[in-house]
């Protein structure tokens, strides 16, 4: 099993859901875990359930919504390990089926802000680093929603995830940052609902694959982690 003994991820959306099965897969290889959510609260029976697991935890709280939030993060990065290693952006919002044209704009911005917005400022953190340390891999979370305009800003915006994470790419080529977007098909969560097709175990080995590429592998590619249930 390829360890990540040393390494420090980042995790954002870490107590529930898909980032909650990230980061004990993370864990159980060796990797040191930087949680968050939108308040400490939230983080403790993840932290209590990793810190079993022998690995070093740093817990952060931001609201990805706002400036301050994404600000707190980056502060608390630095406050604690001083940098990750490995950046998983995972946590996003989705929004109420509402008929398209009846979307607000907050709504419209809450939901970019979360997904997009947020994202990109914790890749411009982290990202130019792991350049210098000659190691980095960033997973930007996607969706493989399509055809339903009831939810047209959740999935506008993993389509622009998906367009970010390959310029991205471009900008880190000749690098060991490898920049990757990743589906982890429909599952039961919060977010899922409990209509979804699969269990939250689904997503795992799937959603560690871009994690665990090789020095100087692919970048800028789409995965579909159910792709990889059951392996
Ligand atoms: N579930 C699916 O079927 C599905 C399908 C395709 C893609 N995805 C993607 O998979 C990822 C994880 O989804 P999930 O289903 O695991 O979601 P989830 O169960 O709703 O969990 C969301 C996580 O993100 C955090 N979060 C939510 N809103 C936040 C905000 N405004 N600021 C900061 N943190 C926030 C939550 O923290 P708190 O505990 O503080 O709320 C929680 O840890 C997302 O990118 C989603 O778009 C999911």
């Amino acid at each position: 099993m390829k360890r990540l003994d040393n390494k420090w991820a980042l995790v954002t959306g870490s107590s529930r859901g898909i980032g909650r099965a990230i980061v004990k897969a993370l864990a159980e290889r060796g990797c040191n875990m930087v949680l968050h959510a939108r308040t400490l609260a939230h983080l403790s029976s993840i932290n209590a359930e990793i810190t079993a697991m022998n690995v070093k935890t740093h817990c952060i709280a931001g609201e990805l919504s706002t400036q301050a939030g994404i600000d707190a993060i980056i502060a608390g990065v630095k406050a604690g390990p001083g940098y990750v290693d490995i950046l998983y952006n995972n946590a996003a919002v989705s929004n109420q089926s509402t008929p398209v044209f009846e979307f607000s704009a907050a709504e419209w911005l809450r939901t970019f802000q979360v997904n997009v917005f947020a994202m990109a400022q914790l890749c411009a953190a982290f990202g130019p680093s792991m350049r210098e340390r000659g190691y980095g891999r960033i997973v930007n979370v996607t969706s493989g929603i399509a055809g339903q305009p009831d939810l047209a800003p959740y999935s506008a915006s993993k389509a622009a995830v998906d367009k970010y994470t390959k310029d991205l790419a471009v900008e880190f080529k000749d690098s060991n940052v490898l920049v990757n977007h990743i589906d982890p098909g429909w599952i039961k969560t919060d977010l899922g609902g409990p209509n979804a097709w699969e269990e939250v175990s689904s997503v795992i080995p799937g959603m560690l694959v871009p994690v665990l590429l090789d020095d100087k592998g692919p970048s800028g590619r789409f995965y579909a982690a159910q792709d990889f249930k059951g392996l």
